[in-house]
């Protein structure tokens, strides 16, 4: 039976090789955020003889933040932007896809920086404020949700807009994380959704409007005996550093069972069967 199960959270390794894996996924969620972070911020962010100050949270390898950078840019010309994530793999990945764009970004300036949320309020406290905050998919990492909650809105500039993304209860990491509790009785991650974000927000009595969007994950790899791939995916869809490995066999077969029972059988002739999840998110916007 099991040896000690471990989070995904707590080996950035180990987590930034099996995002990689379902990188590719996300893509159709990602242009819905594109359009609502269009039609958002530049109606919603005044700035006034100065350039955007922009604040990424948790920003992964870069890919949504750098297409938010240059949608932003038709309507800022300038911008300054600090970029908080600790895992070193995802920040090399960042800086190489801006490296490529050097051309198109010649008037952003980047703060590149290799910590968590935490660790940089403790250096840099409120001592800068920014126009545009960006939160997604992060949330769960924040040592203490409603501290950090009332910190962002405490750095935002006036007029400026913080946005946070994160999974509903029908999102798919959420409902997992909900029937499985046991496999994370030893991790530091909060397993929340958005409804319990919004309590938090209430709670502090912070304004806020939401939208949800839903997409499409196609999980059909992890269902597939002997890929490494769907071994990666299913510990990032877990969050559990070798599923397999560190449950028991019943475990991981009720595991698995679950989430095949949770997808759509989807068929075509060109791509054979599929198994698809459907996931949920919430957008949530805190203006100042
Ligand atoms: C699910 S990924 C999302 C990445 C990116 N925002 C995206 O949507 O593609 C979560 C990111 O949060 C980062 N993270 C983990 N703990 C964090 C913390 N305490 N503060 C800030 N970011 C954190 C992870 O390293 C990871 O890159």
């Amino acid at each position: 039976m099991a040896t000690t199960i471990r989070s995904i959270s707590e080996d950035s390794e180990y987590y930034a090789k099996s995002f990689k894996i379902i990188k590719p996924q996300l893509t159709r969620i990602q242009a819905d955020l594109d359009k609502i972070f269009e039609k958002t911020i530049p109606k919603k962010v005044i700035v006034r003889e100065r350039g955007l100050k922009v604040l990424g949270i948790g920003s992964g390898s870069g890919e949504l933040e750098l297409k938010h950078t240059l949608q932003l840019l038709r309507t800022f010309p300038q911008i300054s932007l600090t970029s908080i994530e600790p895992v070193p793999d995802h920040l090399d990945e960042y800086k190489q896809l801006v490296a490529k764009e050097a051309d198109t970004l010649k008037s952003v300036t980047y703060d590149w920086r290799q910590q968590t949320l935490d660790q940089y309020r403790h250096e840099v406290g409120a001592s800068k404020k920014y126009d545009v905050i960006v939160s997604i998919n992060s949330v769960y990492y924040f040592d203490d949700v409603e501290d950090s909650m009332i910190y962002l809105r405490d750095i935002l500039e006036d007029d400026g807009i913080l946005i946070i993304v994160l999974v509903s209860e029908n999102g798919m990491t959420y409902r997992l994380w909900d029937r499985f509790p046991h496999l994370y009785d030893a991790s530091h991650f909060h397993r929340i959704c958005s409804l319990h974000l919004l309590d938090v927000l209430q709670k502090c009595n912070i304004k806020y409007d939401s939208e949800r969007i839903r997409s499409d994950v196609d999980l059909t790899e992890c269902f597939i005996e002997g890929s490494e791939d769907g071994q990666y995916l299913l510990d990032f869809v877990s969050h559990v550093i070798d599923l397999r490995g560190s449950t028991s066999p019943e475990c991981y077969s009720e595991f698995v069972s679950f989430l095949k029972e949770s997808t759509r059988k989807d068929s075509t002739e060109e791509n054979g069967v599929r198994w698809v999840f459907v996931t949920e998110q919430e957008v949530l916007y805190i203006h100042k």
